[in-house]
């Protein structure tokens, strides 16, 4: 099986297994890490395992960066074929059941840079999937960012994330909230790139991003014919230790940049 064949099989399979999960969320387990805001349930972690799982049978050689289970750190080879996973991207709204806006995601990277990657999005049913050089799909149907091409229209995500990050968010962003056109928050990263992915929004910012929260959804941006760096414009590694992230449809970009790395008072 090739890369993308793996990330389409594993994202179809767990997306059946969460979303009768996400029905029966009621007596799910949760426990929270660093402070209460920052939930993982039992769901997490065994989608992380089952990912594994299969990273191990079928790409052995490979190594697996994910969010739980202590993988929550970088390879030590910088040119090693890198798995990324998220296993459930919107873990609050997953809890909640707040829109159903949470998504499985998973990405090949190699030298930091993602190759192969997908998202699904087990609320609606959506499997998002991109390889490097072959365009971005959502179901099949090639997606493409959107042509917006004035600040005053664009729509951008602004993700406000958790508590530790908000007074940063609000000094960072608070120029670009009050020039463009539209804002939203979904509060899932993979939502929110996604969603600059299919031309439904415009742009995707956030302060303090993981390699997980993103790496599939850079490259489904990128493959939909969109621009990810960091705020400042400056090119984007998953394992460079840089934090804050700009997506858009590639037209907008130095403009968004330009108020987005702008920090006022
Ligand atoms: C979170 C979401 C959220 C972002 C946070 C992430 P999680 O991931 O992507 O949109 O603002 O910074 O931690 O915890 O739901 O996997
Ligand atoms: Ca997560
Ligand atoms: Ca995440």
């Amino acid at each position: 099986m090739n890369d993308i064949e793996f990330i389409r099989s594993t994202l179809d399979d767990l997306a059946i297994f969460v979303r009768q999960k996400y029905a029966e969320r009621g007596s799910v387990s949760i426990t929270h890490k660093r402070e209460p805001n920052d939930l993982v349930t039992e769901v997490d972690v065994a989608v992380q395992e089952q990912i594994c799982d299969r990273i191990a049978h079928s790409f052995p050689e490979d190594i697996a960066v994910g969010e739980e289970n202590g993988l929550n750190r970088f390879p030590d080879d910088p040119d090693a074929r890198a798995w990324v996973i998220d296993p459930i991207d919107g873990t609050q709204n997953f809890v909640r059941g707040l829109f159903p806006s949470f998504g499985i995601s998973l990405a090949l990277a190699v030298g930091g840079v993602p190759v192969a990657g997908g998202v699904a999005v087990p609320g609606t049913g959506d499997l998002f999937l991109a390889e490097r050089g072959g365009g971005a799909y959502r179901n099949g149907e090639r997606i493409h960012v959107s042509a917006v091409d004035n600040l005053s229209l664009v729509r951008a995500e602004v993700d406000f994330s958790c508590p530790a990050d908000r007074a940063a968010t609000l000094r960072q962003f608070g120029e670009l909230v009050a020039t463009v056109g539209q804002v939203r928050c979904h509060c899932a990263a993979v939502i929110g790139l996604c969603s600059v992915a299919t031309g439904d929004m415009d742009a995707y910012v956030h302060v303090s991003l993981n390699p997980w929260d993103y790496a599939a959804g850079m490259i489904l941006v990128q493959e939909a014919g969109g621009k990810m760096t960091r705020l400042d414009g400056r090119p984007l590694n998953l394992f460079d230790g840089g934090r804050g992230v700009l997506a858009s449809n590639g037209i907008m970009h130095e403009a968004l940049s330009a108020v987005a790395s702008r920090v006022k008072g």
